[in-house]
Parts: C-alpha cells; structure tokens; sequence
C-alpha cells in the first residue's frame, strides 16, 4: 500500500503532518514518530516572545481557544539549541516562522538555508498578535508580497498558512501560488471569544484567542476545498482534525496532506492512529495508493 505524498518537490512518507504548537522536542517521547510524515515547529520569531498573559487556553464546548501570543526563544536561540533537537528527531522538519514586519520573513528565511529543514510553513496567520499574524494572512496582496520575498530570499520549500480571517480565502491562496509557494495549508484558528459573566470580562488573558478543534472543522472543510480547486499547488487541509475520517474528508476534499493539532493536546498517539484508520479504509475500499484519494469527492450535477 502507498502512502506517500508530494508536496511540491517535498515528498513525506505519509500524509500526516503534526501542526505548529502541539509539539516540541521535549514532548517527543510521548509521540508515535515513526508514524508522522513531518513535523511543524512552534512558530519562530526574530527576537524572543513572552507571549500574553495568561489564561491562555480555555476548552469550549466543541473545542479549545488559544491565545498564547507566539511566545519563543527567538530564531538565533532556536537555531542554536532547539532545531537541532528537532533534526535528530529523523522527520521531516518545517520551521514555523513569523514575523511583525513583512521584511522579517525573507531575513529570518535566510537564517536558515543550510540547516537540513524540509521547509518552511510562513505563519500569516496567528489571531493572538498586534502586529503581523493574521493581519497580514487577511490581505491577499501581503501574503503575495510576503511568499514571493522570502522565495527570492532563499531556495527553501516554503508554504503559507492561510487565515480563515481572510476577506477571500481562495483569493489569498491564489495570492500565495502566484508568489511562487510550494504549497498551501489552510485553515489557522478562528478568531472567538468567551466572557465571564460575573465579571463582566474575558475568560483569556486577552480579550480574544483563535479557535481550533471538532468545532471548526466542516467549515475549515469548506474552505480546503473550495481552495484546493482553485490553485494547482498541492493544499495541506488543517482544522479539527480528530480521527482518520475526518483526515479522509480533507483529502478526499483535496488535500494532499492533513496538519493535526488540536487533537495531538489530548491524545499525541492520534497520528498512528489517524494513520492506521487510513490504511485500514484503502484496505476496505481495496485503494492501492493514497493519492487516489486526493480530491475524489464527487459533485452530484445540481450542487453549488
Ligand atoms: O502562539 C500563538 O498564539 C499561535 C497561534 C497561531 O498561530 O494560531
């Protein structure tokens, strides 16, 4: 049975893709990784990060809001003592990075050419910041001139992480395409809110956080398809992915791999999981080769 997949000139030995923020190389051990196709990194900056204030996470009803406002040690400490912890891990890596300026991205792209990385996931789409994040992911000429800067700037595989926030999602994917990305992944959080009642206040540190998990997933479905038709880059599917069938509702709505995030925070042996439910579902309907999967879904003639 075939489970690999390309990404561009990116190939993985499986289609499961650990999402930024679920997982650091101190938390390694708890993880299946000989199941995981590649790993995303927590979300890097230029200089270090506090983050905001806590609370910084707090689980609703069909998922979890997060504001944790990208705390890191910064790109040089990273490189120093925390992508090498990553590379022995013997997975792919992606660095994670953003930035408050849009000239950060090519500058921090540059630190890391030569450092063996699979490639680079460009965080246009943080909600928890005042600066950067989401606020450039939600203007498609930004996210144009951010992908088309850092691939100038170096040869890395570099793939933007779209915002759900975006005026137009299709839009800003075609904007990344045509900056020349390698790929697209899509959705991040959706920008939620909780009040207190008695206090009259936000139940997080700040007034509002993204949310992830089963809550947002048909829409984040919505949203990998409607892109996935429209760009000819291959589109990574990410948003509330908790078990294998809804990994294979991303690809089967076109995602050629899926980011799994929220569902790693409860159970980190869910992406052997995942992957195993995968499996077991060819066996069933006797596929050969994932990438039959890949945008199977069929449209009956009068849907929209
Ligand atoms: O650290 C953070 O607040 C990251 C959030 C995100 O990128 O979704």
């Amino acid at each position: 049975m075939k489970l690999s997949i390309q990404l561009g000139n990116l190939v993985l030995e499986n289609p499961i893709i650990i999402a930024s923020g679920v997982f650091s190389p101190d938390s390694a051990s708890y993880f299946p990784i000989e199941a995981i196709g590649a790993i995303i990194t927590k979300t890097v900056t230029p200089r270090p990060r506090e983050g905001n204030p806590p609370p910084r996470l707090l689980e609703t009803a069909a998922g979890l809001i997060n504001s944790i406002g990208l705390q890191n040690v910064g790109i040089e400490r990273f490189i120093e003592e925390e992508l090498p912890r990553y590379m022995e891990l013997g997975v792919p890596i992606i660095v994670s990075i953003s930035g408050e300026t849009e000239a950060d991205f090519p500058l921090m792209a540059e630190r890391l050419r030569g450092k063996g990385i699979a490639g680079i996931e460009l965080n246009l789409s943080c909600p928890n910041v005042q600066r950067g994040g989401m606020h450039f992911g939600r203007d498609a000429e930004t996210v144009f001139r951010i992908v088309r800067e850092v691939k100038d700037a170096s040869s890395l595989w570099v793939m933007p992480k779209l915002t759900p926030q975006a005026r137009d999602i299709v839009e800003t994917a075609l904007a990344g395409e045509e900056g020349g990305a390698d790929a697209i992944s899509l959705v991040n959080t959706f920008l939620a809110m909780a009040i207190d009642i008695r206090a009259r206040s936000s139940r997080l540190g700040t007034l509002m956080g993204g949310l992830s998990g089963p809550a947002i997933k048909p829409i984040a479905l919505r949203m990998v398809y409607e892109v996935a038709r429209a760009v000819r880059i291959p589109v990574v599917g990410c948003g509330g992915i908790m078990n294998a069938e809804d990994a294979l509702e991303f690809l089967i709505a076109g995602a050629s791999a899926v980011e799994i995030g929220t569902a790693c925070l409860i159970n980190p042996s869910i992406p052997a999981e995942i992957l195993d439910g995968i499996r077991k579902f060819m066996e069933e309907e006797g596929i050969d080769d994932i990438r039959e999967l890949i945008g199977s879904l069929k449209i009956k003639p009068l849907d929209i």
